[in-house]
């Protein structure tokens, strides 16, 4: 732990950008309440300092109540946060600890459980030390002391959020793919609110492919997502003291960069890219690192399928790769707002591939035979029979109209067979019927002469 604590206080400070000042409404972590006794020091003052009314109990209530509303992040935040790790990335080689702590916050996470947060996932809980002791955890101490002061510096992002924002950005600035993330992540408020120690993974389990299938089934995941996953491990290091895993060093790790030491999958370790799949197939080196579980991505055909293609074409590997974490890094999250926020002006690749493409002429769009009624216009009874055409036949034999409910409504909901009748009958009254639009607007003209009517006696009568 001794040698933990001083690699990390040997790193420099991070302080690239200025913090933007919060934004007249901020978006606050429950952490930042420096009213409230779960307040850590350190924490940047959001509420002011001035000399309260108000007796300390009134204060507590205060905001216990904002940290029931506590919300999620401030985008402005996250963004500045953002340079600062690309920044703490450049200096200090942590990209693989970074992609590790967003991994083990959120995949905890168990689709069985339905209450936040005792289904686990991307919380924050990580930042706990009752989750931060768990055995898996060991090393991730690290990770926190070196992302820590861009919490302090950014009061108005929460850890859930700002663990997932570093591990994408540690893939991305590692050449790896661009991540489709969203945040608005909400934190919990206390240690008791971590999930239970064993969800992770295990290296060496007694039959590897079942156990990751176990593991990653549970929150949601499926094959593909598990092969994709693992693919991480181009990234970094396996150390003999943290995990029990992997060799003191390599010639690949003796001189850094980073703290030298721990035995790597790949030569390049910080570089994101297919070589994981390639050397785990070959298992030439004696130098790289294999676990148990990264064996059996070769071993398990549903695996194998997935493991050769990622092996052979990056593009596949990294398609899927970016799929698999953002989906990784939503896990059991509360989002606020609930569908969540990008921090980037452009849409990702996936939701403009979502996006419908702009309509075609619908004439020229669909085949004759396809041609599908145009979807009733909305709009009031008057204005309906107004704006209906004449003859929309084309010239054809004149059809009846069947009764459209929707026609004569403002929603979308099937009119009573009594609505109906009241309809059809003030439409006969005025010599119509409902079947057929009328060519003029009675209902109007009728209106402007009551109206008219009215205006008129008043005038006479004072
Ligand atoms: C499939 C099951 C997995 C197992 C059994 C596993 C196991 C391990 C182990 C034993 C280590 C070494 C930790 C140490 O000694 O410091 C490690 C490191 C790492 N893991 Fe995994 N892992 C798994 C999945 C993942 C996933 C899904 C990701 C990310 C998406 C990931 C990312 C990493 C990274 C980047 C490191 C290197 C950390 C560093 O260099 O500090 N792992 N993993």
């Amino acid at each position: 732990m001794a040698e933990r604590l001083a690699a990390a206080s040997l790193l420099p400070a991070v302080s690239p950008s200025p913090a933007p000042s919060p934004s007249p409404c901020p978006r606050v972590s429950a952490s930042s309440f420096p009213c409230c006794s779960t307040t850590r020091a350190g924490a940047l003052r959001l509420r002011s300092r001035r000399p309260s009314r108000f007796p300390q109990w009134v204060r507590d209530a205060e905001c216990r109540e904002e940290l029931a509303m506590a919300a999620a992040s401030d985008a402005a935040q996250l963004k500045s946060a953002r340079e600062d790790i690309r920044e703490l990335l450049k200096t200090t080689y942590c990209h693989p600890i970074m992609v590790r702590l967003g991994w083990h916050d959120s995949g905890t996470y168990d689709k069985n459980i339905e209450e936040w947060p005792q289904r686990g996932g991307a919380d924050g809980s990580l930042r706990f030390d009752a989750e931060l002791s768990h055995g898996a955890n060991a090393g991730l101490i690290n990770a926190l002391k070196l992302i820590q002061p861009i919490k302090d510096k950014y009061p108005g992002i929460t850890y859930a959020d700002l663990f997932q924002l570093a591990s994408a950005t540690a893939i991305e600035e590692a050449g790896g793919p661009k991540i489709p993330m969203k945040y608005g992540r909400v934190d919990v408020t206390a240690a008791e609110q971590c999930p239970p120690e064993g969800r992770l993974p295990d290296a060496g389990p007694r039959v590897p492919a079942d156990h990751l299938r176990e593991v990653f089934y549970r929150m949601g995941l499926d094959d593909k997502d598990i092969v994709a996953l693992s693919g991480a491990h181009t990234l970094g290091r396996s150390r003999p003291d943290r995990s029990g895993w992997g060799k003191q060093e390599t010639k690949y790790t003796k001189d850094g960069p980073g703290e030298p030491g721990g035995q790597s999958w790949t030569a390049e370790w910080l570089k994101f890219d297919n070589s994981y799949f390639k050397d785990i197939k070959e298992q030439r080196d004696q130098d790289l690192l294999v676990l148990p579980t990264d064996a059996a991505l070769f071993e398990d055909p549903s695996f194998k399928a997935y493991a050769e293609k990622y092996a052979e074409d990056q593009e596949a590997f990294f398609k899927d790769y970016a799929e698999a974490h953002a989906k990784l890094s939503d896990l059991g999250a509360k989002f606020d707002p609930p569908e969540g926020f990008s921090l980037d002006d452009e849409p990702a690749a996936e939701e403009k591939a979502a996006d419908p493409a702009p309509a075609p002429p619908a004439a020229a769009a669909a085949p004759a035979d396809e041609k599908k009624e145009p979807e009733p216009t909305l709009v009031p009874v008057g204005a309906a029979v107004a704006s209906a055409p004449v003859d929309d036949n084309n010239g054809a034999a004149p059809q009846p109209e069947p009764f459209v409910a929707a026609k004569y409504s403002y929603g979308k909901k099937e009119l009573s067979d009594t609505m109906k009748q009241k309809i059809r009958a003030e439409y006969e009254a005025i010599g119509g019927t409902p079947d057929k639009p009328l060519q003029s607007n009675y209902f109007l003209n009728i209106m402007l002469l009551i109206g008219g009517l009215a205006f008129l006696t008043s005038l006479l009568g004072s």
